[in-house]
């Protein structure tokens, strides 16, 4: 069947089956949520159609609607909650932070124990500061990149996501030249570049031809349909960057405190300059940070001995530090500590890679299934090998993937219609195995229907 060159969108990505779904109430709210949010959400990716569904209770592995129908979620949150949701102690902990005070906004003892838990993960870093979101942590690593080296040019990957800052806001979707945005403030995208990720040849010629500050890539791209760097190409970067004295930034904002206790990095025993990290770490409460050698944090310092327009400003924000944040993610890093947790959601992911891949070969369906650690998505007749963002966005199926998961919710099953899936901590041996026969299911449909 032909491809769309488009991912799906609002108006484009529609099928005919969710009008099956029996979700009055949810589509009761997010007709009343339009005349409130733009296109009725508050976030753009979180609309599906024919609407989103509205959730009023998550628990375990599973999230109930308002209309009583309960999923098993692969979507958690943003892949956010590796634990799974209300996990027993990290809700007993927050509950007891709650009743001695949400916030003070002022330094705090948990804070800073939260603090040396997340830097003893990653041995490169001295020092860190927090933020509320992994888009703030990016902008200012970002920031802090050009600061410290006093070169404006940064490097970035194709179909990289690191949020949602006018700096990076860049080659986001296929085509890269194409603005994902109005607004820029004039010459912002003139100061960064985007590379295809496993391809030195393009990031040297971007060396040459600018005088770059630093290098921001995600070893696996979560919003890029899971395509991963090889180690092989982090490690040029590595060298490179080192070579012609630029910052490394790894954004481990999705893979960290994910893939293994010292994220992707450790996975490949690279030390980055600067590393951001988000998601994971809060234990489900807004977070974000970068974390780096403390020479980079130098003129960060309230007390730095320099001229302001010397001084940078990176981290902070009215809701950082929050003892929160800090508590649900202490408590989050104890479990990661001490239960199996990347053994269990690495080799269930991998469980669900293999065995989709086992249907496809079996059903003759020619599709390929990305992703790592509890990560999984599947893509629908690929034309190319998928090793970038291009070729998942614009030369695979990308509607027969939305169809996909969509028909999987109605079995009972919650992914983001078109994104990647994920393993949690809580997710049933019995799920998995729902979800697998539900997916074999789903294929004959749409085989039976053409779609595939
Ligand atoms: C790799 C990566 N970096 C940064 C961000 C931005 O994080 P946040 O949504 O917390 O601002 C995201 C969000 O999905 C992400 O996937």
């Amino acid at each position: 069947m032909a491809r769309p060159t488009e991912l799906p969108t609002m108006e484009s990505g529609g099928n005919k089956h969710h009008a099956e779904r029996a979700a009055p109430g949810s589509e009761r709210l997010h007709e009343s949520a339009t005349e409130v949010f733009p296109g009725g959400v508050s976030h753009n990716i979180r609309y599906h159609e024919p609407h989103p569904l509205y959730v009023e209770s998550a628990s375990g592995a599973t999230i109930r609607d308002v209309d009583g129908n309960e999923y098993v979620d692969y979507w958690m949150n943003h892949q956010t909650s590796v634990l799974g949701h209300a996990y027993p102690t990290v809700v007993e902990a927050v509950q007891e932070q709650a009743a001695d005070g949400l916030h003070y906004g002022t330094p705090n003892e948990t804070g800073l124990a939260f603090a040396r838990k997340i830097l003893e993960a990653f041995p490169a870093a001295e020092r860190l500061r927090f933020t509320s979101s992994g888009t703030e942590a990016t902008m200012y690593a970002v920031r802090l990149a050009r600061a410290t080296t006093g070169k404006d040019h940064i490097l970035k990957a194709e179909g990289g996501w690191h949020g949602g800052s006018s700096d990076l806001s860049s080659a986001v979707h296929s085509p890269f030249d194409r603005r994902t945005t109005a607004g820029l403030p004039p010459g912002v995208e003139e100061h960064v570049h985007a590379f295809p990720i496993n391809d030195e040849a393009a990031v040297e010629d971007l060396f040459e031809q600018y005088d770059v500050g630093g290098v921001i890539v995600e070893p696996m791209l979560l919003a890029g349909g899971g395509v991963e760097c090889e180690a092989d190409f982090l490690t040029f970067l590595r060298e490179e960057t080192r070579r012609r004295d630029a910052q490394l930034i790894f954004d481990e904002v999705v893979t960290g405190f994910r893939v293994s206790p010292g994220s992707y990095q450790a996975r490949v025993g690279i030390e980055p300059d600067l590393t951001t990290f988000g998601k994971v770490a809060g234990g489900g409460l807004p977070i974000g940070g970068l974390a780096g050698r403390a020479d980079l944090f130098e003129r960060a310092k309230p007390n730095a001995n320099v001229p302001p327009e010397q001084a940078i400003l990176a981290g902070g924000g009215t809701f950082t530090m929050n003892p929160m944040t800090a508590t649900a993610g202490l408590a989050t890093l104890e479990v990661l500590e001490s239960e199996p947790v990347y053994e269990h959601t690495e080799s269930w992911g991998e469980r669900v890679r293999s065995r989709l891949a086992e249907i496809f070969e079996e059903r003759g369906v020619d599709a390929r299934v990305l992703g790592t650690s509890s990560l999984f998505c599947p893509h629908f007749e690929p034309e190319a090998p998928l090793t970038d963002v291009k070729a998942v966005e614009t030369a695979t199926n990308r509607s027969a993937l939305v169809e996909f998961h969509d028909r999987l919710i109605d079995r009972g099953h919650y992914h983001l219609p078109g994104h990647m899936g994920s393993v949690s901590y809580q997710t049933t041996e019995a799920q998995l195995e729902d979800l697998l026969e539900s997916s074999e299911e789903v294929i004959q449909e749409l085989q039976a229907e053409g779609v595939l």
